[in-house]
């Protein structure tokens, strides 16, 4: 059976009350509890030992949204992937085009926080995707390849194992307007075989994840394409119903 790796990224929203009633739902869910998958929630920072203490019960890793580039020191309202670490993260999202367009992150801080992340216990998922004007122009394999080319220029020819790389379209992220299967299904084909060309990672190994505007509705369509190995979830991921309907979509993807 094909096993998934869904994401939550709860972006900036959420509180006490919500997180609350959104582990109380998850609790009673059969689909939640099978080990199947590999789930993960990825809750503001300031909420995440507050999920810990949901999740460790439960069959679901804690994630979170960012890291600093520092590991220490005098760096006001940063979080260290060390701090992470200490309170029980495992998965750490990186490069989301929210941060490299509202945050100004360029590929050169994402590759030190890349790097930041390899060295510890953690795991990074790498947000890569293309822009609709890059689309337009036929740019998506040119743009995707920058990004992965930069991380192996870094990091070297194991920069891909244990790591999950999401494909989210920026054109696509929290506008409704998703990316078509078949489309997707061929760009993680690409990134998979340009992975395997630099790096000594066996393709099967290759974890990458579709987001951009996935809800109930379209995600068994991206779960049946053999390439998409899981899926990062934004607003669909705030309504336990939902996100509890999207992982058992994967009951009846063989
Ligand atoms: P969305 O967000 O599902 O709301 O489009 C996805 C993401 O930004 O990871």
């Amino acid at each position: 059976m094909k096993k998934f790796f869904i994401a939550a990224n709860w972006k900036l929203n959420g509180n006490i009350n919500m997180i609350s009633n959104f582990f109380k739902y998850l609790k009673l869910q059969s689909s939640i509890h099978s080990k199947k998958n590999t789930i993960i929630i990825a809750p503001p920072t300031i909420y995440l030992e507050r999920v810990y203490k949901d999740v460790s019960n439960m069959n679901i890793f804690l994630g979170a949204q960012n890291i600093d580039i520092h590991l220490k020191g005098a760096f006001t309202g940063e979080t260290s992937v060390l701090m992470l670490e200490d309170i029980g993260v495992k998965y750490v999202i990186i490069g989301h085009s929210e941060r490299r367009l509202m945050h100004n992150e360029t590929n050169d801080i994402i590759i030190k926080k890349f790097h930041l992340i390899k060295e510890s216990n953690l795991i990074p998922i790498l947000c890569i995707g293309e822009t609709e004007i890059d689309k337009k122009n036929g740019k998506t394999q040119e743009v995707i390849t920058e990004q992965l080319h930069d991380i192996f220029k870094k990091i070297g020819k194991s920069a891909f194992k244990n790591t999950i790389i999401a494909y989210e379209p920026i054109w696509a992220i929290g506008t409704g307007l998703s990316a078509e299967p078949k489309d997707v299904q061929l760009i993680h084909k690409f990134i998979k075989n340009y992975i395997v060309k630099h790096d000594s990672i066996d393709i099967n190994d290759i974890i990458v994840q579709y987001g951009g505007s996935i809800n109930y509705s379209n995600a068994k369509k991206f779960m049946e394409q053999p390439d998409i190995n899981g899926l990062l979830i934004g607003n669909a991921s705030l309504d336990p119903a939902e996100f509890c309907r999207i992982i058992k979509i994967s009951d009846h993807i063989l």
